[in-house]
């Protein structure tokens, strides 16, 4: 078989860069997004000295005609997608549900939920006649948990999956797997805007019952899991990849 076709959003930091080096790892073609020109440049570099076939194509999940471009030049550069990680995501500002606004709404609601639906639109478009294909979303444990003082974020992550349970049941018929990642505290940026200091990350691991904070690693290889052949009666489930966190 030729080698698969990855592509994925918000590649160029966490837990997506980690998920971009160990499909190239694994001798994946890949196509990587982001926001940023030369920081995206920059990674496809790297993963052609890994020896994967990669490009750089920019784009901002929040908008239709880039998300478009995204998939159409994935498939002209290489001819198909068969799999298709929707990683790009914002923890918004985090707060009180008294002090959230439209503009705190749209700020993470945008990228989270209307990204999200906007990738598997324009992938499901390509992978639906192609009668092939794994989309992998990545919500977050707070998809399926509350979260004081993160509730607009919680609230995107649960839409992710139940929009993830959905297209699975659309995708079915022509054979294409949707499922979704769930990690718990994993060491991103993202973490460390979230938790503002190192006190509160510490505090944080302490509550997962490994006892640390997980690595972007250990969220790729869930990631590239889902997306294989290894998963290939696996469609519509949310995999939790969080220490233990919700586990009691
Ligand atoms: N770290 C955790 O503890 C954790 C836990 C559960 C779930 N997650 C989820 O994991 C995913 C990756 O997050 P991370 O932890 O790796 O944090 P991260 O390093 O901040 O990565 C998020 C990436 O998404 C990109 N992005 C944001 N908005 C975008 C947009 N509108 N269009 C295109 N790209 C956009 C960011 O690029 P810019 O630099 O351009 O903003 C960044 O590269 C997110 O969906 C997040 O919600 C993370």
């Amino acid at each position: 078989m030729s080698k698969p076709v990855i592509l994925v959003t918000g590649a160029l930091t966490g837990i997506g860069r980690a998920t971009a080096l160990a499909f190239a790892e694994s001798g994946a073609r890949l196509a990587v997004s982001g926001r940023r020109e030369a920081e995206g440049n920059a990674l496809a570099a790297e993963l052609r000295e890994l020896g994967a076939d990669a490009v750089f194509i920019q784009a901002d999940v929040r908008r239709d005609d880039d998300v478009r471009r995204l998939v159409d030049e994935t498939v002209a550069r290489f001819g198909r997608i068969d799999a298709a990680v929707n990683n790009a995501g914002t923890e918004g500002q985090p707060g009180a549900i008294v002090d959230q606004s439209e503009e705190t709404y749209a700020a993470t609601f945008d990228t989270n939920v209307l990204g999200t639906l906007l990738s598997m639109k324009h992938e499901l478009r390509v992978m639906q006649p192609q009668k092939s294909g794994s989309i992998v979303n990545v919500s977050s444990t707070y998809g399926h948990e509350g979260a004081a003082f993160a509730s607009v974020y919680a609230g995107s992550k649960h839409a992710v999956e139940g929009m993830t349970k959905s297209a699975a049941l659309e995708g079915a018929a022509a054979g294409v797997r949707v499922n979704a990642v769930a990690p718990g505290p994993t060491d991103t940026g993202m973490l460390d805007r979230f938790t503002g200091t190192s006190e509160n990350k510490a505090a944080l691991a302490a509550r997962v019952p490994l006892g640390r904070i997980g690595k972007t690693e250990e969220v790729a290889r869930a990631i590239v899991f889902l997306a294989s052949e290894a998963a290939s009666f696996v469609t519509g489930q949310i995999l939790t990849v969080d220490g233990g966190k919700t586990a009691g």
